[in-house]
């Protein structure tokens, strides 16, 4: 399959959802529910995540310049039905893109949890690490939580 069709097929799932969330007045991509992971990972990971994958993946998450969103319906159709183990394990072995494995797991571990409260997920007692593994789509729903990116430096 090219690059090209899969992610317009990404994009695909991610507007039918959009749209039926819209409709419906609340997401059918995901539930929002307390995840494995503290605020203090969430707010540790915002600077990470600022230092080391804004300048691909935009800085709210979004708008990166490789087009690869971590937030929204897409996320959710991408990983929602896979767990925060499988999500880390793909950071850590795949990014940073041109070092992967260069964070101390600490740190995508918050970076992770900084992801995952962006989507809907709150934070809880658990500190998130890589044994973690909660299935994505019972504690993210997708919807862009903007008080969550809101310490996040504009271009
Ligand atoms: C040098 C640019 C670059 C940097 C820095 C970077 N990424 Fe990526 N990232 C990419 C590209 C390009 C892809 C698409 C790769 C592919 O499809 O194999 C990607 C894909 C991803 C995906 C998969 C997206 C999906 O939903 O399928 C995740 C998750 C991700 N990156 C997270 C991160 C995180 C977290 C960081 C910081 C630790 C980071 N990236 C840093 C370029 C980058």
């Amino acid at each position: 399959m090219s690059s090209r069709f899969r992610r317009a097929v990404f994009w695909l799932g991610g507007l039918a959802c959009l749209a039926a969330a819209a409709q419906a007045q609340f997401s059918l991509c995901g539930t929002s529910g307390v995840g494995p992971f503290t605020q203090a990972q969430v707010d540790a990971g915002r600077s990470a995540y600022n230092s080391a994958c804004a300048a691909c993946h935009g800085p709210n998450l979004q708008n990166g310049s490789h087009r690869t969103p971590l937030i929204g319906p897409g996320f959710v159709v991408a990983w929602g039905n896979r767990s925060t183990a499988d999500y880390f394990r793909y950071i850590q072995t795949k990014m940073p893109q041109r070092e992967p494995g260069a964070l101390a797991p600490q740190t995508y571990a918050a970076i992770i949890a900084y992801i995952l409260a962006a989507n809907g997920a709150q934070p809880g007692a658990e500190t998130l690490t890589g044994e973690s593994a909660v299935r994505i789509n019972t504690i993210a729903d997708g919807v862009v939580r903007a008080t969550v990116l809101a310490e996040t430096p504009q271009p």
